[in-house]
């Protein structure tokens, strides 16, 4: 591990990174450090790489194998000055490559400008506004319905159980279906993807692309065969409804988007998409609520504050609690942007080609922007909006996550729903401890609680 090297003096010397001070360049043994860097995140995780940014400070220089040098970033000066550089200086869709492997390569997310923005804007509506609004009775209603299925008094995965009803939800609100079997049938492939996507064989495939791991994947193709024989003949049948320009679902408002010069979107296009929405949507937000509950059911005070507003309908506190819980648990804990040219970070210059990764997990514990960074504690965030920089679970620039909006809004209507008509309690007295996978960052126990609907007498 080695840090970026320091250029006094960018213009005078726009040559490409030095050896850290100290320590003998190696670019030959590169691949080897960088094998043992990767095996080393793998197997440390997080609390590694918390480790050596304390160590290294607020930029670090990691070659790994497949990904080129990484240079990773803990300071929020220079996250702002990476989402605020242009986009043909750093680019956003091959920053998120290793993502390309399951969500393809049409999907708006690696797609890089003009056409990223292009896809963007048609996405944008069916995520905000009145559409956004019309959600709201979907999401009361699957949390109530899952609510029905919970185990009395018996302990079970909050994880597991939010992964079922957000994948409902998500499902109803992009395909505008209601009938069980339908929601089931449509949800099926796409989980299978996830499924796949949380698996580290994305990431080896996308560092290996080179020898065609990519391009070969059965077990993937199978499961886009599959994703695109239940999706098609909707397409088409929607094609056919004369009611489709009233309908608010996210494939019917897709189908209907026009670009600035009035063009429609293919249906490849649309599929992809979908496929962004649902992996993008579903697997955060159910992480998202399990860290809450983890958080409130070891909080009496915390928790009688939010089931006040959700008798009320008040949302503040309850807004500042899915702050702190995304600030100390972001399920997504970095993302990336690649310089195109030589690119001076703060005091560093960095070569063509380098991958920028915004530390996202340490970014929102950066000591500098938060005091006592690593308790849990939403007052920080009552009365102010957090800083766009300094918490960053979203990302940001022009990349931020568009689902921001709607996931807020499903994790406030899902916990007021939860704590209003039932009753919890953690089933161990400390808290989850963090585990990744691929990707994201989930409970390693699945944030394991008992649950009783409210106004049940106790059972004998
Ligand atoms: C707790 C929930 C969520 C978290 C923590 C989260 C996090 C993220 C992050 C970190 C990014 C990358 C941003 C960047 O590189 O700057 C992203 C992108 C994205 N997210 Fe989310 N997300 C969440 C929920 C959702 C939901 C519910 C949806 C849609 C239904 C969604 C759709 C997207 C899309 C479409 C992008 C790509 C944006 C672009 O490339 O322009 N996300 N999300």
């Amino acid at each position: 591990m080695a840090i970026v090297s320091k250029q006094v003096s960018v213009e005078s010397d726009p040559g490409p990174i030095g050896a850290p001070p100290g320590l003998p360049t190696l670019p030959g043994l590169d691949a080897l450090f960088g094998a043992a860097y990767g095996a080393g995140y793998l197997i440390g995780g997080e609390r590694l790489a918390h480790r050596l940014i304390e160590h290294y400070g607020p930029v670090m220089r990691v070659p790994i194998v497949g990904l080129g040098t990484l240079a990773v970033v803990s300071d929020p000066e220079l996250v702002k000055q990476v989402f605020t550089a242009k986009p043909d200086v750093l680019l956003g869709g091959e920053g998120v490559g290793p993502a390309a492997a399951i969500y393809g390569h049409e999907s708006m997310f690696v797609l890089e400008e003009p056409e990223h923005l292009r896809r963007r804007k048609l996405l944008t509506p069916p995520l905000h506004g009145q559409a956004l609004e019309s959600y709201g009775p979907i999401i009361a209603d699957e949390t109530r319905r899952a609510m029905a299925r919970f185990p009395i008094d018996r302990p079970f995965r909050m994880l597991r159980a939010a992964r079922g009803f957000t994948l409902d939800i998500i499902v109803r609100v992009i395909f505008g279906v209601s009938d069980r079997a339908e929601i089931a049938r449509l949800g099926h492939p796409f989980e299978e993807l996830l499924d796949l996507g949380l698996t580290d064989v994305a990431v080896v495939r996308y560092m290996l692309r080179d020898i065609g791991t990519m391009r070969w994947w059965p077990r993937l193709a199978r499961i886009n065969r599959d994703v695109v024989s239940v999706v098609a003949p909707l397409i088409a049948q929607r094609r056919r409804d004369p009611e489709l320009s009233a309908r608010q679902d996210m494939l019917s408002l897709l189908m209907c988007a026009r670009t600035d010069t009035g063009e429609a979107m293919t249906d490849s296009e649309i599929i992809a998409d979908l496929i962004t929405l649902m992996l993008a949507g579903h697997e955060t937000s159910a992480t998202t609520l399990s860290w809450m509950f983890d958080e409130l059911l070891h909080r009496p005070d915390a928790l009688a504050r939010v089931r006040a507003e959700a008798e009320t309908g008040a949302t503040e506190y309850t807004m500042a609690v899915i702050n702190e819980t995304m600030r100390l648990r972001p399920p997504v804990p970095f993302t990336a942007r690649v310089t195109t040219g030589h690119y001076q970070l703060g005091d560093y210059l960095l070569e063509p080609g380098t991958r920028i990764v915004l530390y996202i997990d340490a970014v929102n514990k950066n000591p500098r922007t938060y005091l006592e960074p690593h308790r849990f504690q939403p007052e920080r965030f009552l009365g102010t909006r957090p800083s766009t920089y300094g918490w960053i679970p979203f990302g940001g620039g022009i990349k931020r996550c568009l689902g921001a909006s709607f996931s807020q809004r499903e994790l406030i209507i899902a916990t007021h729903t939860l704590l209003r008509e039932g009753d919890f309690t953690p089933v161990h007295s400390h808290e989850d401890r963090p585990v990744r996978r691929s990707a994201v960052v989930i409970p390693r126990g699945g944030v394991e609680i008992r649950y009783r609907p409210r106004h049940c007498p106790p059972s004998q």
